[in-house]
């Protein structure tokens, strides 16, 4: 893609990845992602705000060629991480005068992963200003999101905030600014929920920073240019800040249908009871959804049935899946059926256990569910609800 003015000076020249599939080999990237790359002229001095992935280098090269810039004084680095500074050696190579300019912690990350010499690289301070003739930079440490190295960019008489990972979206699209909103703001969420939700704690705690900042644009570098920093911003609020919603999250994986009839009894049982819940068959579903539940869930229920004297191994993924994002679920349960002999429910509650959460009890069934188990099922449905009820979540 070609070169993008978004003001007389400032341009995105980044990389739009329509065909990823897979990110870290671990993440789906549904809609693909972009890899958004910023340079910034001022009268006296050029910076370049991040670079793109290390695939598509030839694409910001070209790119800094079409506007003819011969020199680059400053390549910023506000993320360590490869898909934005996988270009870095051979931008250096390419602007030899050019300096990197990240945090101490991001100068070490960046010699130890890309082997960028000591000397190319000048640490900046928390809230040290540069000047670029008539244009100023600021930085702003903005640590864990999501490396510990992380910082955002304040370009100050345009109001611009560059904010590398934080509020971006993997989402591949020719509109340079979020245009439709409801698209951006579920892979925006997506992308909160599986790289950023895990730091929420960290984000309660700088989020504030942002107010003492003036800001009319939000450039990430990935997905689009926020032209209404609002809708990002009071997003990331409702995902940080409030609390679960009256959601209960159902994972699940049956193998010959006995756990399956235990999760539709339950389900209608919590619906039944005005308890929203959202339901994913572990076989095959898209984990950036079941995050996107997460985000929101009170309550998380898994079901597994027994393998080889324990849960499901899809089970026990989802269980290390919701561990590992750190979500603000405050109840689990887990409910399942067995032949001879289980280990479920240890397997999973031991999984879990790092989290602050409440665990409302299990139903086991052996065999195919009967009378008691479903009994058991209605007495967890009035559980969740009591407790949903009892902390006022809508
Ligand atoms: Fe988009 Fe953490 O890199």
């Amino acid at each position: 893609m070609e070169p993008r003015g978004i003001k007389d000076g400032i341009y995105w020249i980044g990389a739009v990845d329509w065909d990823r599939r897979l990110f870290d080999e671990l993440i789906p990237l549904p809609d693909g992602t972009s890899y958004n790359a910023y340079l910034v002229v001022g009268s006296e001095k050029t910076a370049l705000i991040d670079t793109v992935d290390p695939t598509m280098t030839n694409i910001l090269v070209n790119n800094l060629k079409k506007l003819n810039i011969k020199s680059l004084d400053y390549v910023i680095t506000n993320h360590a991480e490869q898909d934005h500074s996988g270009s870095l050696p051979a931008i250096l190579s390419l602007y030899p005068n050019a300096k990197v300019l990240a945090t101490p912690k991001c100068k070490e990350i960046l010699m130890d992963l890309l082997l960028i010499p000591e000397n190319r690289i000048q640490a900046v301070n928390d809230g040290e200003a540069l000047s670029l003739g008539d244009r100023t930079i600021e930085f702003i440490y903005f640590p864990w999101v999501h490396w510990p190295e992380t910082m955002l960019t304040y370009l100050r008489e345009d109001a611009i905030l560059f904010t590398c990972d934080l509020f971006g979206s993997h989402l591949a699209t020719s509109n340079l600014y979020a245009a439709d909103e409801a698209a951006v703001y579920e892979a925006a969420k997506r992308y909160y929920a599986e790289i950023m939700m895990p730091f929420r704690h960290i984000l309660q705690r700088n989020m504030d920073k942002l107010e003492n900042f003036k800001i009319d644009i939000i450039a990430p570098s990935h997905g689009p240019i926020y032209r209404k920093p609002s809708f990002i911003l009071e997003a990331y609020r409702d995902w940080v800040y409030s609390p679960p919603k009256n959601l209960a999250l159902v994972l699940y994986v049956s193998m010959h249908k006995s756990t399956k009839a235990m999760v539709d009894y339950l389900v209608s049982a919590l619906i039944e009871r005005g308890v929203r819940v959202q339901q994913f068959n572990l076989s095959g579903a898209d984990i950036g959804k079941i995050a996107i539940s997460l985000v929101d869930a009170a309550t998380i229920i898994i079901g597994s049935p027994t393998v080889l004297g324990g849960a499901h191994p899809n089970a026990l993924y989802a269980a290390y899946l919701v561990n590992a994002l750190r979500p603000k679920a405050m109840f689990a349960a887990v409910i399942g059926s067995y032949g001879w002999g289980t280990n479920i429910v240890q397997q999973i509650t031991q999984i879990l256990s790092p989290l602050k959460i409440e665990f409302l009890g299990t139903v086991l069934s052996k065999g195919y569910p009967k009378e008691d188990a479903f009994k058991a099922l209605d007495n967890l449905a009035e559980k969740i609800v009591e407790r949903h009820k009892k902390h006022s979540l809508a």
